[in-house]
This record gives C-alpha cells, sequence and structure tokens, in this order.
C-alpha cells in the first residue's frame, strides 16, 4: 500500500529499511531508494520498469556531501556552489561507495541537490543520498505533484513525501566539465549562458543520438499516450482538421477551436509558469479521448528551450 503525508520522520524510517519514498523537487517528484544498498536501488528499477543500462541521479544535502561520493574539480566545486541547491545536475568520477548498479557501470554518477524544504530536510536527516529517477512508469511523463506519482505508482512506492506542486517543472539540467569545455548533457532550468557566466568557459551541447537510437528508447522519454506534433499550430490544424484535436501553447489562444481543447499554459507569457505547468497539461489531455495534441514551439531560449526539448521528445515515438 502507498501512503501520502508531509511527514519526514516515516519517510526517513522507510528509506533506512530499504523502501522506496517519493521525494518532491523543484524540478520533478524523484523515485527514492538509498543510493549505498543495492537491495534499494535494484527496487527503483524494477517499480518504473526501468532498464538496467539508464543510470540514475544520486541526491544529497550540502557541497560537502558531495565529495564523499565524487571526485569534485574547481570547476565542477564553482558551478555547485553557484547552482545547488537547485534544478542543476553534475556529472563527476564516481567514489568506490557508489554501487555500479547506480551509474549503470560507468566510472561517472550524476549528483544533485534538490531545491526544496522537505527534501532538503530529509537529507539532512540521513547519513546516505539518495537515488532517484524521476517518479514516473519507465517512458510517461514526469510527475509535478503527488497525485501524479500516485497515478503510475501506486503500491510500487511505500510513502509519497507530499511537497506540493514543482516550482520549476521540468527536469534538472545535466552538465559535465571536461577538457576545459562544460557538456551540456540535459536542458534544464539552469541555462548554458548562466553555466559560461559563472565559468567562462564554453557550454557544448552533446545530443545523445546514441541513446536515442537504442530500439525501446526513444519512444520511451516523456511520451503522452495521446500522438503528440509539434510546429506552428493553424498549419498542423489544416493536416488534421478532421480529428478530435487539443493544443499546447505558450499564451496565444486559435481560432476555429474549442476553448476547452486549447491548453494555454501561460495566459500572461511566463515561461516559469509554462514550464510549471508543461507535465500536468500533457496528463490532463491523455485522460480524454483526444486523436493528437498539436503543441508549438516555445521561445528558443533558458526554460523555452528546455520546454521545446521535452516537446520534441514526446513526439519522436509518433513519427
Ligand atoms: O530533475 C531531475 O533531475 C529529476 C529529479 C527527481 O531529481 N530526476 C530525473 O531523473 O530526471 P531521471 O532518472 O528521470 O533522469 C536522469 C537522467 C537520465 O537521462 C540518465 O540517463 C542521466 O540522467 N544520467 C544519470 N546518471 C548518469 C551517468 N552516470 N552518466 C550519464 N547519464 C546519467
Ligand atoms: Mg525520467
Amino acid at each position: 500500500m502507498t501512503s501520502i503525508g508531509k511527514n519526514i520522520e516515516i519517510a526517513a524510517s522507510i528509506l533506512e529499511e530499504n523502501g522506496l519514498v517519493a521525494i518532491p523537487t523543484e524540478t520533478v517528484y524523484g523515485l527514492a531508494g538509498n543510493a549505498l544498498e543495492e537491495a534499494a536501488v535494484v527496487k527503483i528499477f524494477s517499480a518504473k520498469d526501468r532498464p538496467s543500462f539508464n543510470p540514475l541521479i544520486i541526491h544529497v544535502a550540502t557541497v560537502e556531501d558531495i565529495k564523499l561520493y565524487a571526485e569534485l574539480d574547481p570547476i565542477s566545486q564553482q558551478l555547485a556552489e553557484a547552482f545547488m541547491p537547485g534544478p542543476f545536475t553534475l556529472l563527476l568520477p564516481k567514489k568506490d561507495l557508489i554501487p555500479d548498479l547506480v551509474t549503470a557501470g560507468s566510472s561517472k554518477v550524476a549528483v544533485r541537490i534538490p531545491r526544496h524544504p522537505l527534501t532538503l530536510r530529509l537529507l539532512h536527516k540521513l547519513n546516505f543520498p539518495l537515488a532517484a529517477p524521476s517518479a514516473n512508469p519507465f517512458g510517461y511523463v514526469s510527475p509535478t505533484n503527488a497525485r501524479h506519482v500516485l497515478d503510475g505508482l501506486n503500491n510500487r512506492v511505500d510513502y509519497i513525501l507530499d511537497g506540493g506542486p514543482c516550482e520549476v517543472g521540468v527536469e534538472s539540467t545535466i552538465a559535465e566539465v571536461r577538457d576545459g569545455q562544460i557538456i551540456l548533457h540535459r536542458l534544464g532550468a539552469v541555462t548554458a549562458e548562466e553555466m559560461e557566466a559563472v565559468t567562462g568557459l564554453p557550454v557544448v551541447r552533446k545530443t545523445n543520438h546514441q541513446q536515442l537510437d537504442t530500439p525501446g528508447q526513444m519512444k520511451s522519454h516523456y511520451a503522452t499516450k495521446t500522438p503528440m506534433y509539434l510546429g506552428d499550430i493553424p498549419t498542423l490544424l489544416k493536416e488534421f482538421n478532421h480529428l478530435h484535436v487539443a493544443t499546447i501553447s505558450f499564451c496565444k489562444s486559435y481560432e476555429g477551436l474549442i476553448s476547452g481543447h486549447q491548453y494555454i499554459l501561460s495566459p500572461k507569457c511566463d515561461i516559469n509558469e509554462a514550464a510549471q505547468h508543461l507535465f500536468a497539461v500533457m496528463r490532463s489531455i491523455d485522460e480524454f479521448s483526444f486523436d493528437v495534441i498539436l503543441a508549438e514551439r516555445f521561445p528558443d531560449k533558458g526554460l523555452g528551450r528546455a520546454i521545446n526539448d521535452r516537446l520534441e521528445r514526446a513526439q519522436a515515438i509518433h513519427k
């Protein structure tokens, strides 16, 4: 049975016994277990039906704690001090304490300090890091509130720590310092420009084609059950007007569509608010019987870029 509450003592005692707890973070909810115990890590993979070749992020309380589990070079430390706690993950050489299962055999471990008061208090209380992927069944949209977690993982997680809706709404930026450059592995709320400003180093975007080409992998990311197409909505509407259409747009509404079928992420054109609402809107559209989702591209900067990345992955399956 899964229970929901705000009690970090309950959460801590479950985690100490290698159970699973869904934790709120400012990005999305995570499905957490003791990162140092293989028995707990195995449960995370199986609860999500996640393939074991897909490594997990570990969550710690402080920059000092990072050094217990990974090698922190001076530039990475600079980034950590600038962006942690926050929607930011660093890929670092791992220490032996971290089981290979967590990193899927890689010598690097992904580490982050989430910026959510409940989860930070929990992490300070524990004497181990938490391995936590997003708390959704593998392949589906990440959860941004406790209800989303329950919808996907009921009876697969012991306790959901309810910290309210997520403040950022898209997963953390993942970065790695390598050969005098910063490799950007995943787009999130911390931008390339911000990392450049802090370190003076160039940021290079890494698109993980290899991973996307792996069968079963591409369709898996952030995908709604309803087929999604991304582009200019009026153009797409001409192609799909015989179908039952839902749209996702930033702040505009479109003529010729029923207003209840138009999901406007931020009527006041606030990109932060749009990101907060994105995954909840994708999930609620899936609850109705739309034939297709037509989504527009968001402004190609900052969080808009991260939103476009998620929308592109969500549509890849249907091509
Ligand atoms: O915002 C977030 O990062 C959320 C919250 C819960 O912290 N977590 C999250 O985890 O999005 P997940 O597992 O859904 O995505 C983690 C990504 C995956 O694409 C994984 O392949 C990559 O991080 N990753 C993790 N460890 C890695 C490693 N050692 N090397 C390369 N990529 C890694
Ligand atoms: Mg995920």
